[in-house]
């Protein structure tokens, strides 16, 4: 029985990192002409209403989205994340977009989605949210298990995100075997893996594991110093076949990230590897 619910998190530090990332992957992969597959394993619920009890209960968007909106950072990525996360939203009621609904906006008509969601609650919303485009596939499947029946893709060209919530451990070491598994199978797959820093141990196994599969972007964005039973201290986000231009574009988000996040004294960046 699965009980996370990504409606407390959404916006947070972690989704900030995660979906600027992905949106790079996104606006640089759709450059080509030719059609691509998005394979989201972990889709969540697609749209999150910013004043819903999960999300005022935590208050976690006020610490991520909602500082990067007050901000001005002059970077180009920053804007058109911005500029996605608005246009989720009405004059009324502000939402935050998940990562099904920020692909689905920058990708093009011959692209194809796959999604995939175990809990039925937001299995419901996701499916009401794509229910019109036919783009999307939304799949109530094993994440996991979806991706390897998936590829190699019909496009010859992927894009997948990998983004448990980790609430089973063994998350862990399935994320590490599925990745292996679908780069055998696909070898020139861009696969973006998210993870959480709670046991630094595990985390950095984690992300040795993934970048000894290939060339690799890794990033993280620390909010305090780890230490044992405080939680998320930081998230890494693991691009594995990186787009050009992915390191430096990271690099240069660095100063305004942190400056805009509150974060410049107390937390950290991290990023190693380089784009081809
Ligand atoms: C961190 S959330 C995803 C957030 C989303 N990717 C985003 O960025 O907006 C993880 C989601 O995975 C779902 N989930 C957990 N195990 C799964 C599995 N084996 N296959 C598919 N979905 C799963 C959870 O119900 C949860 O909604």
């Amino acid at each position: 029985m699965l009980s996370y619910r990504h409606a407390y998190h959404a916006g947070n530090h972690a989704d900030v990192l995660k979906h600027l990332v992905l949106v790079y992957c996104l606006d640089y992969l759709t450059r080509k002409e030719a059609p691509l597959r998005y394979i989201d394993t972990h889709g969540g619920a697609g749209l999150y209403r910013l004043d819903s009890d999960y999300a005022r209960k935590t208050g976690e968007a006020a610490e991520g989205i909602a500082l990067l909106q007050s901000a001005d950072v002059k970077s180009e990525l920053v804007q058109r994340y911005l500029a996605l996360v608005a246009s989720a939203g009405d004059s009324r009621l502000s939402y935050y977009p998940g990562s099904p609904w920020l692909a689905a906006q920058c990708l093009r008509e011959q692209d194809r989605l796959v999604v995939t969601e175990l809990h039925s609650t937001d299995l419901n919303l996701l499916q009401q949210t794509f229910k019109r485009d036919r783009r999307v596939k939304v799949a109530a499947q094993d994440g996991f298990e979806r991706l390897l029946s998936e590829l190699p893709v019909p496009e010859r060209r992927a894009l997948v995100l990998v983004d448990p919530s980790y609430e089973i451990k063994a998350d862990y070491d399935r994320v590490k075997k599925a990745v292996a598994d679908a780069l055998r199978k696909m070898p020139n797959a861009v696969i973006a893996i998210w993870m959480p820093v709670v046991d630094r141990n595990r985390s950095r196994r984690l992300e040795r594991g993934l970048t000894s599969l290939g060339p690799s972007v890794s990033v993280e964005l620390g909010v305090r110093p780890d230490e044992v039973g405080r939680g998320m201290t930081a998230s890494t986000m693991v691009v594995l076949n990186p787009p050009w231009g992915l390191d430096a574009t990271l690099t240069s988000l660095k100063e305004p990230l942190m400056t805009a996040l509150g974060l410049a004294d107390v937390g950290h960046f991290r990023l190693q590897g380089n784009s081809k």
